[in-house]
């Protein structure tokens, strides 16, 4: 069984004037955390068992089966609504993925067909996204780099942090009370290395998604972003890539990769 905990990071990021930015984050744990609980007696069979998401594995004539999810918890929060590619929104995660399964198989309880070929775009109810113009996106690595740093103390804060990163967070507190021009380097290092989840030193598409449908939200502009971080256009944003699009020095780049 595997234990799915994508942490998904919400910034809500304002500006109060022009060059004055305030920045809240607010960290939200998705209603998927709690998919992967299984009977207790079902543990050990359906351990090995992989279902895909917006299924459990139950145990059927003693063999371990996927089903559609049964219960999907009450959201506590409007941010574990998402929206779905057609622009449709959902209670959560867990109710698009359930939905999707029963309409996959047929089930009585699906409502939409077209569901399957459809996608979770982003966390947060459907609203207007405009587009990102080239203001906003000239002033959006600032934000971003302030913003993974506030994550990264936020995540230490709440106990929420891998211990192998104690040194960073030591950095990144060290860094903001010098009041360095790089004080968030500590915080661009460790994004790389939580979203390389394979090792391989390269962000996939893949891996990227979870942090795209946090904040896309709120933050037109990291799509854009990103594309362009990927500079030769191979559909992957190695280490070097990530160091140049963030602005890490060279040795930035060393305290990265000793990290990650
Ligand atoms: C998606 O839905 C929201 C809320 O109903 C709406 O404001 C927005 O314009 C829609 N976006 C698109 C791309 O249709």
């Amino acid at each position: 069984m595997k234990v799915l905990s994508i942490l998904v990071v919400v910034g809500i990021l304002s500006l109060t004037m022009a060059d004055d930015m305030s920045l809240q984050v607010s960290v939200i744990e998705p209603d998927m955390d709690l998919l992967d609980v299984q009977p207790e007696n079902e543990v050990d069979i359906c351990e090995s068992h992989q279902c895909v998401t917006g299924e459990q594995c139950v145990i059927l004539d003693s063999k371990p089966t996927c089903q559609c999810i049964e219960t999907c918890d009450a959201p506590k929060d409007e941010r574990q609504k998402i929206c779905t590619s057609s622009n449709i929104t959902y209670e959560s995660d867990c109710h698009f993925y359930r939905q999707k399964c029963w309409c996959k198989n047929s089930n009585s309880k699906c409502s939409d067909a077209s569901i399957v070929d459809e996608k979770l775009d982003y966390y947060g109810e459907c609203r207007y996204i405009g587009e990102c113009t080239l203001e906003e996106k000239e002033v959006f690595p600032a934000r971003m780099k302030q913003w993974l740093n506030e994550v990264l103390i936020i995540l230490d804060e709440r106990k929420d942090l891998d211990p192998k990163y104690v040194n960073l967070v030591e950095l990144a507190e060290k860094l903001k009370k010098k009041n360095v021009e790089k004080y968030w380097t500590a915080g661009v290092a460790f994004e790389f290395c939580q979203l390389d989840k394979s090792n391989d030193h390269l962000i996939q598409k893949e891996e990227l998604s979870t942090l795209i449908s946090s904040i896309k939200a709120l933050e037109n502009c990291i799509q854009p972003f990103l594309n362009e971080c990927d500079s030769n256009n191979d559909d992957v944003i190695s280490d070097k890539e990530w160091a140049a699009c963030l602005d890490l020095s060279p040795e930035d780049l060393d305290l990265l990769r000793k990290y990650c």
